[in-house]
Parts: structure tokens; C-alpha cells; sequence
């Protein structure tokens, strides 16, 4: 709902931020209230049961007829601006749309020219529970003060989950205690022009982000690559991959053949003790594993997948390849957690109770939900912004309609949300703005 009314309400003429039951969410949201404002005015926190002229007015009540993420913003009393909600969440998005409301420059941390806020009232809610935008930042490196900033930008625009793909063939970006050249070899490429080129988080690095990231009500699910998109960590540790031959780590952007070995049981052993450290780190349910772009070249001209293909009675690779996700899925679901990989695990068949990323189009989201699988929809058509504008314009965007239309309610219901992909072999840290802006707006 939203109502638009005459009138204007002065920021500069506010008084108080007020707390209905003084408790912590509350006070919690006052502060990021108070401090957005703070280039206009000094506002101080105090707790009020009713309302008051000049006040910002915040109440958590559990009675409200809203969903958990849902809140009410009212501007249109006289000199009181309420939000209300039944959480954390809520309130947090009623927080968000009066950031919307203000002038941009208080983003910036300068008074803007013109402090009033519009008259309106709005009540709201999400329609899907997962709203995802990803980062690559294996093709280039970000720093921890873009991923903050990243992540406060997702917030502003109600989504709650980043997607941080952190490996990849061009870089591993996470320190693993117990694989030092992960980040000794395996996070620095030479380019061609000589120059070295890359870097990673370390893991103060990684719970500093998170803890900005909770505050903020964004789930940080993690991606780690596997089996294919393993160039970097194969540079790290040859033994993980067929021929066992030493590569470096990649400097061309696509697909690279060389993969982990899917008849090597040290592999295996390597991929739960990375998710055991990832899981100890990031406390997301649903743990990315990629899966997407497997070229099955190594595994068909080598006798270790070839004997596990015989030893497990499997077909061909496609179903050595659903060997290796389901054997990964096990461990993550034995831990608590779920897995998430790209449209490619439906080949082979999909893991039990795996979701799926759908990409390449739509139809890896449609099978996934037809055949009862949860799915978050990220086609290239629409959601890919690392794309030109010409290929996927604002409006486009703006019409994208996450539910595909062939699905029935009750197979909808396996839709969990989208997701906005920003891959980066062509986006280094200066570029990535004005990629992602102004189409997340429209998503
Ligand atoms: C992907 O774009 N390779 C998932
Ligand atoms: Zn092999």
C-alpha cells in the first residue's frame, strides 16, 4: 500500500527519535536512524508509549498483521514519522524506505540542500524470502571497504542475501588455515603484461564483513567452486586434479579443463575440510558449491574417474559429476547445512534435496521446481549485470517476473526468489557501480 499526501515533513524540525518499548531492535534501528540524519541534526534516542510531535517514532509489536520482513512507514501526521513492525527485519526495511525518501546526499555524509520527506504511508512486505546479488571477486578483487559498502547498497534495496563467490579459476579469495598455498599461490595470477595481480580475505577479514552484514539483515552465502572453475586451487595443490600436472593460476577468462579429480579420495578429504572451515565461518543454511561449466575431458582420459565411474556403477561422467555433488551434499546436509549449485547438478541427476540456481534461462528453475526442488531463478536474460545495457536494458529488468509463467501455484511455491549476478572478468572495483546501478533498483 502506498498513499502519496499534500505536504512536505521538515527533517530539520524533528526533536526526538523515540522508542516505544526501549527495547534492543528498537534502539538498534534508532541509532542507523540517528546517524544517517546526523548531517542535518543531533537527534537523541529516548523511549515514549505515545507519540509526539517531532519524533521519529519506532515500535516493534508482535501483534502487528504484517509478515516477519514487513513494516508500516507513516510521514503524514504532523511532524511524526512512524514505522512499525513485528521484528528486527521489518523495522529495518521501514528504515530503508525513509533512506529512500531523504535526500541522496546523506549518503554521502553531507546535508542535503533540501530536508524534507514527502507525506505518505506505506505498508510492505517482500513477495519472495530470497533476494540475492552476487559478487565475483575472483576475476578481480574487491576490497573490504567495497564489500561493506556492497553490502549496504544490497540492504538499501531490501535484498537479504549476498552471494560471495569467492574461488574461481583466476583467484582463491579466502584464507584456509589448513591449506596455506590456497592463499600463498593460489590468490595471485601474473599477468600477461608480467604484473602480478590478485589478493584474499583473511578470516578476521571475512567475520569483520559478517558481522557488518548481520547488522544489516543480509545472509552472506559463501560459493566455493566445485569441480570445475578450480584452476587456482589445482595451482595450489596439483595433486587434486587427473594428470596431477603443475598449472598456474588463470589469466584467460571461460572455461578451463583441468578440474579436480573425481576418482581421488584426497579430493574429497580437501573439499570437507574447506566447507568445514567455511561452515565454522559463515553461518548461511544453504552453502554455494557452484557446479556450473564442467568440462568432462579430464575425467573421460583418466583411470581414477574412470575406475570410480565402474565402482559406483555409473553411466558416464555426467553422472560421475552428480556423484560428486551428492557425495558433497551429504556432507553439508550431515553438518545442518543445504546446498546450492548452478543449473548444471540437474545433469547426471540432482542431489536429493539441493537447490537450484537456474542461468542458463529459465528451465533449470523449471525442472528443478517441477520435480519438488527449491530454485532461485538468475537467468542471463534478465538478471546478468556484468552484461551491457544493450543486452539487458533498465526496462527489461524492471519486467522480469521471477515465477515462471509454466509453473503451477503449488510448483511456484519452489521459487524461493532471484538472484542479480555481477561476474567481474570485465569489471574491476572502479566499474562495478555503474553495472550494477541502476539495475538492482529495477530488480
Ligand atoms: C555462470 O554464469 N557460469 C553461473
Ligand atoms: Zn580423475
Amino acid at each position: 500500500i502506498l498513499n502519496v499526501f499534500d505536504g512536505f515533513v521538515d527533517l530539520s524540525e524533528i526533536k526526538n527519535i523515540a522508542t516505544e518499548n526501549g527495547d534492543s531492535s528498537e534502539i538498534a534501528v534508532a541509532k542507523l536512524i540517528k546517524e544517517l540524519l546526523s548531517p542535518i541534526i543531533e537527534l537523541p534516542i529516548i523511549k515514549s508509549s505515545s507519540l509526539r510531535p517531532h519524533t521519529i517514532h519506532l515500535t516493534i509489536d508482535e501483534d502487528y498483521p504484517i509478515p516477519i520482513e514487513g513494516y508500516y512507514l507513516s510521514s503524514k501526521g504532523n511532524l511524526v514519522i512512524e514505522i512499525r513492525a513485528t521484528s528486527y527485519k521489518g523495522l529495518f526495511y521501514g528504515y530503508q524506505s525513509l533512506r529512500q525518501l531523504c535526500g541522496a546526499s546523506l549518503e554521502s555524509k553531507l546535508k542535503p540542500k533540501n530536508t524534507f520527506i514527502p507525506k505518505v504511508e506505506i505498508e510492505d512486505k517482500p513477495v519472495f524470502a530470497y533476494r540475492g546479488m552476487h559478487l565475483d571477486v575472483s576475476r578481480h578483487f574487491f576490497d573490504v571497504q567495497f564489500i561493506k559498502t556492497y553490502i549496504d547498497m544490497i540492504a538499501l534495496h531490501k535484498m537479504n542475501v549476498f552471494h560471495w563467490h569467492l574461488t574461481d579459476d583466476n583467484g582463491w579469495r579466502i584464507e584456509i588455515d589448513k591449506y596455506p598455498k590456497l592463499t600463498e599461490i593460489g590468490a595471485w595470477r601474473t599477468e600477461k603484461n608480467g604484473k602480478k595481480y590478485g589478493g584474499f580475505y583473511t578470516k578476521k577479514d571475512i567475520k569483520e564483513i559478517l558481522a557488518y552484514a548481520k547488522k544489516r539483515h543480509i545472509t552472506v552465502v559463501p560459493e566455493i567452486e566445485f569441480p570445475g572453475h578450480s584452476v587456482a586451487a589445482i595451482a595450489s595443490y596439483p595433486h587434486l586434479s587427473c594428470t596431477g600436472d603443475s598449472i598456474n593460476v588463470g589469466t584467460e577468462w571461460g572455461v578451463y579443463k583441468d578440474i579436480y579429480c573425481a576418482g581421488n579420495d584426497t579430493v574429497f578429504t580437501f573439499m570437507e575440510d574447506i566447507l568445514t572451515e567455511i561452515m565454522t565461518l559463515f553461518p548461511s543454511k544453504y552453502i554455494h558449491i557452484g557446479g556450473d561449466e564442467v568440462p568432462k575431458y579430464r575425467w573421460k582420459n583418466c583411470n581414477k574417474c574412470q575406475k570410480r565411474i565402474l565402482s559406483e556403477g555409473l553411466h558416464n561422467e555426467h553422472e560421475l559429476q552428480s556423484y560428486f555433488i551428492t557425495r558433497i551434499e551429504k556432507f553439508l546436509n550431515k553438518n545442518g547445512r543445504k546446498l546450492i549449485g548452478w543449473d548444471e547438478i540437474l545433469e547426471g541427476g540432482l542431489a536429493p534435496s539441493a537447490t537450484v540456481q537456474s542461468w542458463r534461462g529459465e528451465e533449470g528453475g523449471i525442472i528443478a521446481a517441477k520435480s519438488g526442488h527449491d530454485a532461485i531463478m538468475s537467468p542471463t536474460s534478465h538478471c546478468y549485470f556484468d552484461y551491457d545495457l544493450d543486452a539487458t536494458d533498465l526496462k527489461e529488468v524492471y519486467h522480469y517476473e521471477p515465477i515462471p509463467a509454466e509453473l503451477t501455484e503449488e510448483e511456484s511455491k519452489h521459487i524461493l526468489g532471484g538472484e542479480c549476478n555481477m561476474w567481474t572478468e570485465r569489471a574491476p572495483q572502479e566499474l562495478v557501480d555503474s553495472k550494477v546501478f541502476p539495475r538492482i533498483l529495477a530488480m
